[in-house]
């Protein structure tokens, strides 16, 4: 099973009662299943964790939850869960107490107040040929936002040139999708070849640019940031944002159309959402969206960019600065619950498709209100 499910709106929303458990089954089918919910809410109980901060992956596999455990959740553990669940066992005697809250881009130390994730059972709904006979490419596409928006865009009939560092999560999504148009080119958005690969396999028209790709840092202020987080960071999400849009401006002023969104980050809003690197990084992000936005106004280019809150991807944080980590408990009460990554592609593909006609050098913050507070 796909990371992100192909027709996640027409699934069903409950489990059949008398079907078996795997490790593919949803974490909504767990928490359905009589025993498998009993066995699931008890390991939840153990760590301090109730099934809302579940509420973003419950269309997901378990194992793929599991896999944001970072190792805790082991297979074998996984197994016996299947194993008791359908032999109907829910002593839960000895329960493991594994913490498998999703990863979010502002994780934070288990002891902070955090609000609860979204409960809201918001459904992506797919309209067709939005992106009929365009070509997109999207960055970043092999994991999280960048792959639910390259998702979305394949969905409703787009091309999508997928880019990602990493060839097995485009292999990945690439085999979850088969009848989609999807070519991908694994490489370094840094590197100015992979850029050019990119270009190349585009073709002559590129309709549209969703610079995704992005990493985080390790939550450090200026006296304390080295210079491989700090060169790093702003080489990924700063100078490879622009490097793509260096490469793809030229053809979509010659075709006289094209949309291009950039991703920044509440960090790119405000000081208080990470490290000096990042924050640089996001804030230059927003920058470079205006320059562009001013610069091709009047040629059909439109350029946007769209700032999420926190959502469940697979990006990490490390919290390397105890001074930091201090000043972070301070402005994470603002925070309001994470989000899912469908949820931020229907900003993105908004702002990329049409009806953003009228849009441009906009700075969209998708994140359930958090630049207000
Ligand atoms: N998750 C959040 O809470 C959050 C919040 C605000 C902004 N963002 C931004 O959203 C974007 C997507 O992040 P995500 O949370 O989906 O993360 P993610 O880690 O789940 O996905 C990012 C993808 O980008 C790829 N990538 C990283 N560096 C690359 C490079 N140099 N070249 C090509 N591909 C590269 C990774 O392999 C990964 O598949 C990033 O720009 C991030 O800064 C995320």
């Amino acid at each position: 099973m796909g990371f992100f499910h192909h027709n996640a709106p027409d699934q069903p929303s409950s489990s059949d009662e008398s079907s078996d458990l795997t490790a593919d089954s949803t974490i909504r089918q767990w928490l359905e299943h009589p025993a498998g919910g009993k066995i699931f809410r008890a390991m939840l109980e153990e760590a301090g964790q109730n099934e809302k901060v579940l509420a973003p992956v419950k269309n997901w596999p378990l194992k793929r939850v599991a896999g944001m455990s970072k190792g805790k959740m082991t297979d074998e553990m996984i197994a016996d869960m299947v194993k008791r669940a359908n032999a109907g066992e829910t002593d839960t005697e000895g329960e493991g107490s594994v913490s498998i809250a999703p990863t979010t881009e502002v994780s934070v130390e288990p002891s902070t107040p955090v609000e609860e994730l979204n409960t809201s059972e918001w459904r992506e709904t797919i309209t067709p040929g939005r992106f009929g006979a365009k070509t997109i490419i999207v960055t970043g596409a092999g994991s999280g936002i960048g792959r639910a928006t390259a998702s979305r865009i394949a969905r409703e009939g787009g091309r999508v040139v997928a880019v990602d560092i990493s060839q097995e999560r485009l292999n990945e999504f690439k085999a979850s999708l088969p009848d989609a148009n999807i070519e991908t080119v694994a490489g370094d958005i840094t590197d100015s070849y992979t850029v050019a690969d990119i270009v190349a396999v585009a073709g002559d028209t590129i309709d549209g640019l969703a610079n995704i790709a992005g990493i985080m840092d390790n939550m450090t202020p200026v006296h304390e940031v080295s210079d491989e987080i700090w060169e790093r960071v702003l080489n990924v999400n700063l100078v490879g944002t622009m490097k793509l849009m260096r490469a793809t401006v030229p053809k979509m002023l010659a075709q006289k159309s094209g949309s291009i969104v950039n991703i920044t980050s509440e960090a790119g809003l405000r000081g208080s959402a990470a490290g000096a690197a990042y924050t640089t990084s996001k804030h230059a992000v927003i920058g470079l969206t205006k320059s562009a936005a001013f610069s091709y106004t009047g040629t059909g280019i439109r350029v946007n960019a769209v700032a999420p809150g926190g959502v469940a991807t697979n990006i990490e944080a490390k919290f390397d600065s105890e001074m930091f980590t201090e000043r972070f408990g301070v402005a994470v009460g603002v925070m309001p619950a994470p989000t899912t990554a469908e949820s931020l592609a229907a900003s993105i593909t908004f702002l990329l498709s049409d009806d953003g006609v009228n849009i441009n050098g906009a700075i969209v913050p998708s994140d359930g209100g958090w630049s207000v507070a």
